[in-house]
């Protein structure tokens, strides 16, 4: 069989990227225009200012992707693109711009989902990867735990009901002052405190589940801080970062392994932004470890957002024939699993 060579081409959130992939697996180019300076100033992204900066990169990153990749548009399987979830001024971007992209070559578009993207990333830092494996996802916008039964085939057994772990990281960091995006900052400054310095509470639910609350967390450093602020009392910011985490990754690490218990799946590969995250990183390894349980995660490159995963994606969406009209729209609420 002939290998098949995806043009991919992400624009979600604050970052536009490009790539080039062969077989769901190689890549060839990996181009990522970040836009993180930018919304530093605003402490957070700011969706229009995310449009705009979209537009004004995409073809100039499109076409650094093509030429780093050595290849041209004729050399080109299929066009993969994020089409949700995430902000609908940024997706409409990138997903417009693949559709130009297209007509004008008549390559077929493969519209990609992003989370579906992420859990991808693993099959490109793992090549002999193949479902079924358990998928821990935890990003800016969203945590979930998904069984992957196959390379399109999701269930998901357990999301978060309020904020998503690296939103709460984010926040927290904020709070603290460390400046946007948090969750490197936390990570970095929990390595000097003291884990067990402050008992911030672990969500707890009435019936049985594994979905995760993580608002409950944040609102307690917060109230620490603020309470800290009234009486005027030096607070240790390595120390609360520290407990945050601990709080935090005991929660993703309790419900992960339940899973895998319950399901009998000795495989995790997990994906994301805060799959970075050095603790959580270590942590999973120790336990898996202990139980038996492979633990996977992409490099850091391929856990924040790139369009390699997604052309990762739109590798196995394009081997089931998965291929998108003209007319798809961006879904910025888009699920797992949803066609
Ligand atoms: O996957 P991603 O790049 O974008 C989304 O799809 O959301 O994830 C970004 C999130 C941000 O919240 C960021 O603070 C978090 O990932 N993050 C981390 C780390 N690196 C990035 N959180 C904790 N520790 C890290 N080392
Ligand atoms: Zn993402």
């Amino acid at each position: 069989m002939s290998k098949k060579i995806i043009l991919a081409i992400e624009s979600s959130c604050d970052e536009t990227a490009a790539a080039v992939v062969v077989d769901g697996r190689e890549v060839l180019s990996n181009v990522i225009a970040s836009q993180i300076e930018t919304h530093k100033k605003f402490g957070g992204v700011v969706p229009e200012v995310a449009s705009r900066m979209h537009i004004e990169v995409v073809d100039s990153v499109v076409k650094a992707a093509l030429s780093e990749a050595e290849v041209s548009l004729d050399d080109i399987d299929a066009i993969g693109v994020t089409y949700g979830p995430g902000l609908v001024g940024a997706l409409l971007v990138g997903l417009q711009y693949a559709k130009g992209l297209s007509l004008g070559s008549k390559k077929p578009l493969i519209g990609v989902n992003h989370i579906q993207g992420h859990i991808s990333a693993n099959f490109i830092q793992h090549k002999d990867l193949k479902p079924p494996f358990v998928s821990l996802v935890v990003s800016g916008g969203h945590t979930f735990i998904v069984h992957v039964k196959g390379y399109r085939d999701f269930e998901i057994i357990a999301q978060t009901r309020d904020d998503a772990v690296g939103e709460a990281y984010d926040k927290v960091a904020r709070a603290l002052g460390l400046g946007y995006p948090g969750g490197p900052k936390i990570d970095k400054l929990a390595k000097e405190g003291n884990e067990n310095a402050i008992d911030f509470p672990r969500a707890k639910f009435q019936e049985d589940t594994l979905d995760f609350s993580f608002s409950g967390v944040k609102s307690a450093v917060l109230n620490y801080l603020n309470k800290a602020q009234m009486k005027d009392i030096e607070i240790n910011k390595a120390d609360i970062a520290a407990s945050f985490q601990k709080a935090v990754i005991d929660a993703l690490k309790t419900n992960l392994f339940l899973t895998c218990e319950r399901r009998g799946i000795k495989k995790v590969a997990v994906a994301g932004g805060v799959a970075s995250n050095s603790c959580l990183r270590e942590t999973l390894l120790k336990e898996g470890a202990k139980r038996g349980i492979e633990i996977l995660f992409p490099s850091p490159i391929l856990c924040t957002d790139n369009a390699a995963m997604i052309g990762s994606a739109a590798y196995f969406n394009y081997q089931e024939r998965i291929i998108s009209d003209l007319d798809i729209n961006a879904k910025p609420n888009l699920k797992l699993g949803e066609a």
